[in-house]
């Protein structure tokens, strides 16, 4: 898989390093309330399973899965639920976690859609901003780190669900032999 890559952008003691300090500053600002996390699938799994260890508070974990098609068959945009039951969120604290913000279209569907079910607050967190005007603005409250446009994968990332599982996050090879 690694010859698939052409550089290792953040290796494994960069991503926990910048975990140890996220955790913190999220840790201090829920100290006094009761915090959901809400992950959305799957890209911001091991993201979120490395995070939420170093959070020493009590806290409630669901999961939301969805199906983005941007500039695909359907319209640009749209965002299809996949999970039947949506998480309850009225009246809780709610922190969104994710891989990457690229578009912002995800997130910011997502984002509308839990606040129609009045959540008391709704930060978002994600791992990864890329520098690009958004077609959607999505306000992420803690980024662990942001990269220039480049496509990544790794710890979690995926191209074509391949790649999820390298420890650490490179930008793919633009002509690499990966298979499709
Ligand atoms: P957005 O709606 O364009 O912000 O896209 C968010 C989703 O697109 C992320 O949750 C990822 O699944 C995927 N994505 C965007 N950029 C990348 C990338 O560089 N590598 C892997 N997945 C990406
Ligand atoms: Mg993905």
């Amino acid at each position: 898989m690694q010859d698939d890559l052409d550089r290792i952008l953040f290796d494994e003691a960069t991503i926990h390093r910048r975990l140890d300090e996220m955790a913190a500053q999220i840790t201090d600002c829920y100290r006094n309330c009761e915090l959901t996390v809400i992950a959305v699938l799957n890209g911001s799994l091991i993201f979120m399973a490395d995070l939420l260890r170093r959070i020493p508070l009590p806290l409630k974990l669901d999961c939301l899965s969805v199906a983005s098609y941007h500039g695909g068959t359907k319209s640009a945009g749209e965002v299809v639920f996949r999970q039947v039951a949506f998480p309850d969120v009225q009246d809780r604290h709610i922190l969104l976690l994710d891989d990457i913000l690229d578009s912002g279209l995800t997130l910011a569907a997502i984002r509308r859609k839990l606040e129609e079910a009045n959540p008391r607050s709704v930060r978002v967190c994600v791992l990864l901003a890329k520098k690009i005007d958004r077609e959607a603005p999505v306000h992420a409250d803690y980024v662990g780190f942001e990269i220039e446009n480049e496509f990544v994968v790794g710890y979690g990332l995926d191209y074509r669900e391949r790649y999820r599982n390298l420890p650490f996050i490179g930008v793919l090879r633009p002509n690499s032999s990966r298979p499709v």
